[in-house]
């Protein structure tokens, strides 16, 4: 049983203008994998060290278990850390790189021995028990990096960025053995991440950050469907969201929503939200899936036209991605369309937009502006 409670931690470093993190607040639930996701240099890998007992914390509380573990030190805080560039012992053949924790520890030889070679079965490393890291490759010193977390069968572990320095498809096996193993052992976890991907498959929920601060908690889905602002909705996606300047108006009682060269009358369920930005600046937020070439009979009725002109077609084999130039807006828009597009450069378009899967945002604050109701 592990719950890790993170209270408004801080951290100041001397040379640090201002704060690296700055009042971060998150529980992690027994079991739980929870992923820090925010762009570089937005104070992931502090959060995490200051867990782990790597660096001092400012200010704030961490809680193990509701135990409060600031000034415990790293080495009796039960936690297992995988960092991205596997810091495994050069010097040491596999196997005592997967014992070495376990004997420091004076944990008798045959439950090492049963340990290690749990954990090297697998993870698919028995074959290499007797070479040094230098002759394995990335994908394998990941795992053995890996396999000495697991055989100290420790209260959290806690990853920083473990895939980072491998190719696409190693990347992708040792994710999803990363997933298989944190399930089988259900240990709590904390990982982090700067990438979406990884983020939105592996973890239970996850934490977005952004200049030292959590900007948004959820599940995966929950977050990519209900971005809390303009930060979290451009982060999240790839290509990102597309944003164009929009304004509300009131038209015979109705609430009339001006964007992209449409002028959108919205459903009644989505007006008390929006009332007050009559006249307002606001966002309008079409994810690239969110348009549509041809109507699909499922969402007959809820598609608005906009005109665009195609600059530029990318058929990417299962897919292809329209860059279009819309009517008053500043950056060209994305739309991900099926593969057997017949549209081609130079060609204009009314291309559709499912209206249900519109976000809209306050322009002043940047924040979501709760309306189109979402499950
Ligand atoms: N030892 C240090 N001394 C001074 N400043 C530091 C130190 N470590 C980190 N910082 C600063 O704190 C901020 C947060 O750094 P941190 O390494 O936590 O970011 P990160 O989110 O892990 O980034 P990345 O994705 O690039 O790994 C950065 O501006 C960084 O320059
Ligand atoms: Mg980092």
């Amino acid at each position: 049983m592990a719950l890790v409670t993170v209270n408004r931690l801080c951290k100041e470093y001397s040379g640090h203008v201002g704060l690296a993190v700055n009042n971060v607040s998150f529980t992690v639930t027994d079991g739980e994998f929870m992923v820090l996701l925010g762009p570089s240099g937005c104070g992931k890998t502090s959060v995490l060290r200051m867990i782990a007992g790597l660096e001092r914390i400012t200010s704030g509380d961490l809680l193990l278990n509701g135990r409060r573990i600031n000034d415990v030190p790293a080495k009796d805080r039960d936690m297992a850390m995988v960092f991205q560039s596997y810091a495994l012992y050069p010097h040491m053949d596999v196997y005592s790189n997967l014992a070495f924790g376990l004997r420091r520890r004076g944990i008798p030889k045959d439950e090492i021995d049963r340990r290690v070679m749990t954990a090297a079965g697998k993870l698919a490393i028995a074959p290499y028990l007797t070479r040094r890291p230098a002759a394995l490759s990335g994908g394998q010193r990941q795992r053995v990096a890996l396999g000495r977390a697991i055989v100290r069968e420790p209260q959290v572990f806690l990853f920083d960025e473990p895939l980072s320095n491998l190719d696409a498809v190693v990347r992708l096996t040792t994710r999803n053995e990363i997933i298989k193993q944190q399930k089988e052992l259900g240990t709590t976890t904390i990982y982090v991440t700067h990438d979406q991907v990884e983020a939105m498959t592996m973890g239970h929920r996850i934490c977005i950050m952004n200049q030292g601060e959590v900007v948004q908690i959820g599940h995966p889905l929950d977050v990519y469907r209900n971005p809390t602002d303009v930060f979290v909705a451009r982060f999240l996606g790839n290509p990102r969201m597309n944003l164009f300047k929009a304004h509300v108006t009131h038209e015979s009682g109705d609430l009339v929503l001006h964007f992209a060269g449409n002028n959108l009358k919205l459903p009644p369920q989505d007006q008390p939200g929006l009332d007050k930005y009559t006249g307002c600046p606001v966002l309008a937020g079409v994810r690239p899936e969110d348009f549509y070439e041809i109507e699909p009979a499922a969402l007959q009725g809820r598609l608005a036209r906009l005109p665009a002109e195609v600059i530029a077609v990318e058929l990417l084999g299962a897919e292809a991605l329209l860059r279009l130039v819309l009517p008053n807006s500043e950056e060209e828009a994305v739309a991900r369309v099926g593969r057997d597009t017949k549209l081609r450069t130079g060609d204009t378009v009314m291309i559709g937009v499912d209206i249900s899967a519109l976000h809209l945002f306050d322009s002043s604050t940047n924040k979501a502006i709760p309306c189109f109701n979402r499950s």
